[in-house]
């Protein structure tokens, strides 16, 4: 068995891009296990990780992304057993110190109400309509040549558009925004949001686009969702600035796409892997949406992210104290074998499919889950309509048997950094 005390989680190579084994001994080993390089506890246990994201008081997401090593200048003596206001004075120094997922209560909650309001069930329900016309459009460019790299060529441009319809930028507007992100040429937005400072300003033609289009709707109004987000207030009924529902907005595109992303890459990548599974999913289209949460529990987008103990407490029989870095592992969690029998495996008929945690819990929890759901299981839909096989292409990752694929090297993330795909139409 893998020995956890030999592997540094935080930089080892081979561990960001299979961390699968590492993840089950540790999790058998220790679900809350103090990282003695760092002195940074990783919570591997399923209850365990529970347990952190109900207690945003003691667990603050101010260093969401900050990394395992101290979030505070080497100067600053973290000492006591309450450290609320030391998190508060340095808040806005961590990366993502703008976007909602790095907040606490109650400031969290003034926003995620803001939030809510862009992704209702009613809008979910009328954007789903351009999913469908937005997967097809997607196809017709990658079933014409019977090949395809999925990520670039399908997956990325589907859900930045996909999202932009969501908040209600026109079609009109649509080339526009993949240019301004860099993508009219194949770039990606985001892809290092979540642990790279250096591309925190990524979304800034986004922020602008919004404020424009707000301040524009605020002047006046038309019976569009724009308009609606423009109207938005907080639940307190105060109007928010521009920037703040901007803000909100262009967060969507940060949180939501870069994961749907890799979710369809990782799902694709297992039906081209997998005839017989395949088969069996094209016989029966209702299995798609347990395939899809099993897909989720055994390589979630998401393999974890960071916490700051704010008060000294003891999780798991261990004690940490106030300012202890803590790395929530959603990937390990979601193979803990107290939770799930046979951990390792990918069962479709397993009776607790849906207990992952992939998108999180607690007050945090993802907004757009069922819109990464819809995405995914509409795009499977339609390729099984349009094609009568979908295979790994040999030329670029090899035979059968002796597969190559690039890995994100993170251990935030899991995902293909590309995908060749074959289709038989
Ligand atoms: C497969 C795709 C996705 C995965 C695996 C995923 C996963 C997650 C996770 C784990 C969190 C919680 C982070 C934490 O507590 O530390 C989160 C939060 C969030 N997600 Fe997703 N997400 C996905 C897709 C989306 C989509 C499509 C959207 C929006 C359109 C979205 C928007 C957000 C936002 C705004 C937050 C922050 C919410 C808050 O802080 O209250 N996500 N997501």
């Amino acid at each position: 068995m893998t020995d956890v005390t030999a592997i540094d989680h935080f930089t080892d190579q081979a561990t960001a891009l299979d961390p699968y084994a590492y993840y089950d001994a540790l999790v058998r080993a220790a679900p809350v296990y103090i990282e003695p390089r760092y002195g940074c506890a990783i919570v591997s246990g399923f209850e365990e990780a529970l347990a952190v994201w109900r207690d945003p008081d003691t667990f603050s997401s101010a260093n969401i992304v900050a990394g395992p090593r101290s979030p505070f200048p080497a100067d600053v003596e973290v000492s006591g057993d309450d450290i609320t206001a030391l998190v508060e004075e340095h808040r806005s120094a961590w990366p993502q110190s703008d976007q909602i997922v790095a907040w606490d209560p109650p400031l969290h909650t003034a926003h995620r109400a803001l939030l809510m309001g862009l992704i209702t069930p009613k809008r979910l329900q009328q954007n789903e309509e351009f999913i469908w016309r937005q997967t097809d459009r997607q196809l017709d460019v990658v079933l014409a040549e019977g090949t395809c790299e999925y990520i670039d060529e399908y997956a990325q441009p589907y859900t930045l558009l996909i999202i932009a319809d969501l908040l209600g930028v026109p079609e009109s507007d649509h080339q526009r925004l993949l240019s301004l992100v860099g993508m009219g040429g194949g770039g990606v937005v985001g892809s290092t949001e979540l642990h790279d400072k250096s591309a925190h300003h990524s979304l800034a033609p986004l922020y602008d686009y919004f404020v424009a289009a707000i301040e524009d709707r605020r002047r006046e109004p038309r019976s569009d969702v724009l308009t609606g987000m423009a109207q938005s207030t907080f639940p307190d009924g105060t109007v928010p600035e521009p920037i703040e529902v901007a803000r909100i907005a262009s967060n969507l595109f940060a949180a939501g796409q870069e994961t749907t992303v890799r979710l369809l890459g990782t799902a694709l990548q297992i039906i081209a892997e997998d005839p017989e599974l395949q088969k069996a999913l094209r016989a029966d289209r209702a299995l798609i949406p347990r395939f899809l949460e099993e897909v989720l529990r055994t390589q979630g987008p998401i393999k974890g992210a960071f916490r700051l103990v704010r008060r000294t407490t003891t999780l798991g029989g261990v004690e940490l104290k106030a300012g202890t870095r803590v790395f929530l592992a959603n990937g390990a969690a979601n193979r803990d074998p107290r939770q799930f029998e046979d951990p390792m495996e990918f069962h479709l008929e397993r009776p607790n499919v849906r207990r992952h945690v992939a998108f999180g819990h607690g007050v945090h929890t993802c907004p757009g889950a069922p819109l990464a759901r819809s995405e995914v299981r509409i795009s499977i839909e339609r390729l099984f309509d349009r094609t009568t096989d979908i295979a790994i292409s040999e030329a670029h990752h090899g035979p059968a048997g002796a597969r190559h694929y690039d890995y994100m090297p993170t251990f935030m993330f899991r995902g293909l950094m590309t995908l060749h795909l074959e289709f038989t139409q």
